[in-house]
């Protein structure tokens, strides 16, 4: 038997009670149910300063470094982020830049991102759900060399599209949406993992 995908999931944003962290739970739930080894990331855990290059000269962060490797140690991530007036929040956009910069051995942190199958996906009380920030944060991953799936997904009206006793979207259709965009970031995985 071949071993389980390592996946990644996190969200762009540190609220408590996010509703990207709610859809986060929903893809982790739906990636373990189709038998990926999921680590559910919290970003609120690694701290970051606001990029800055006289800093990455001072003094590396140590937060980079854990995330640089848990980013390495994983086959996939899936991400899901709020929208901030029509773009990626900053929080998120600060984190993928971090990591873009040189790890401890001088390989580009860009290395990182190559070729590494990501998933996106967004929820806001909105009625787009954030599809304005996806269509960004596709192309900054896709210019990082990422796979970004095809398919993504973006939850309008979050406030009341979640199940309340379980980690499930309350609307069928939206959970079978998040179902197959896991199956796709898990067969392009498996597909594109050296072997
Ligand atoms: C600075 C800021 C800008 C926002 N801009 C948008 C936006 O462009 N589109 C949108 O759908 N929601 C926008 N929102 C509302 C967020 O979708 C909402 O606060 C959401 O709950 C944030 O995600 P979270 O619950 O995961 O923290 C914005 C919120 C903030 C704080």
């Amino acid at each position: 038997m071949s071993e389980a995908i390592k996946l990644l999931t996190l969200a762009g944003s540190l609220r408590r009670a996010s509703v990207n962290r709610r859809l986060q739970r929903v893809v982790s739930q739906a990636a373990r149910d189709q038998g990926a080894q999921v680590t559910e990331l919290d970003l609120a855990d690694y701290p970051l300063p606001v990029y800055d290059g006289d800093l990455e000269q001072a003094e590396f962060p140590e937060n980079v470094r854990k995330l640089q490797s848990l980013l390495a140690e994983h086959d996939a991530v899936l991400i899901s982020s709020p929208e901030y007036n029509g773009s990626i929040p900053g929080m998120l956009k600060n984190v993928i830049d971090w990591l873009s910069r040189p790890q401890e051995d001088g390989t580009p942190g860009t290395a990182l991102f190559k070729g590494k199958v990501i998933g996106i996906s967004a929820a806001s009380p909105g009625r787009l759900g954030g599809l304005r920030c996806l269509l960004i944060l596709r192309d900054a991953l896709a210019k990082l060399g990422s796979w970004v799936a095809p398919t993504q997904v973006a939850v309008g009206g979050a406030g009341d599209a979640f199940e309340a006793d379980a980690p499930r979207l309350s609307n069928d259709k939206q959970q079978k949406q998040i179902e197959g965009l896991v199956r796709e970031v898990l067969d392009a995985s498996g597909a594109l993992r050296p072997s």
